[in-house]
């Protein structure tokens, strides 16, 4: 038995015109397959994590917090308070449901917009829904100037002493 080996067959132009588009499509939807592939593992890669803020503020050397200052921090949510008895940091976020507490000068008081909550200047209740006292935040001194890191709470009694 004879092989046929001619395996030559007329194609039309319309055949050939519908190929060369299927082949086209094909070939862009690797390269995109083949991009988004890239870009994935690309990604995969890179660590995936949370860059935290940092939780300390320089606030400034201790001589130019005079007696009597309540220094308002809104940018990173603290007061830096100078009493008698030394200088303190409390948190500006009330203690009810998170709101950003304003020093009502005129009343001497840390007043929360939301609920009406009212603190004393020294952290504590003093009206409203708030259940706990502002949160009061650890000081130190680093070559010269207070550093309030506001992820470390100390007890009420704790003051920066001011030589
Ligand atoms: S959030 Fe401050 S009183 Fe409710």
């Amino acid at each position: 038995m004879a092989l046929d080996d001619d395996l030559t067959f007329s194609v039309s132009e319309e055949e050939l015109a519908r190929r060369k588009m299927l082949t086209l499509l094909g070939a862009g939807a690797l390269s995109i397959a083949g991009v988004g592939t890239a870009v994935t593992s690309f990604r995969f890669l890179e660590p995936n994590v949370y860059y935290e803020e940092d939780t300390r503020v320089g606030v400034g050397p201790p001589a130019d917090i005079l007696f009597g200052t309540v220094l308002v921090i809104a940018k990173h949510k603290l007061y830096v308070i100078r009493s008698s008895e030394g200088i303190y940091a409390l948190s500006s976020v009330c203690t009810h449901l998170g709101c950003m507490t304003r020093y009502a000068e005129e009343s001497g008081q840390l007043a929360c917009p939301c609920h009406g909550s009212r603190f004393s200047l020294d952290g504590r209740v003093a009206a409203g829904p708030a259940p706990r006292p502002l949160r009061r935040l650890q000081i130190t001194l680093e070559r010269g100037i207070l550093v309030v890191d506001s992820s470390i709470e100390v007890g009420a009694d704790a003051f920066f002493k001011v030589a």
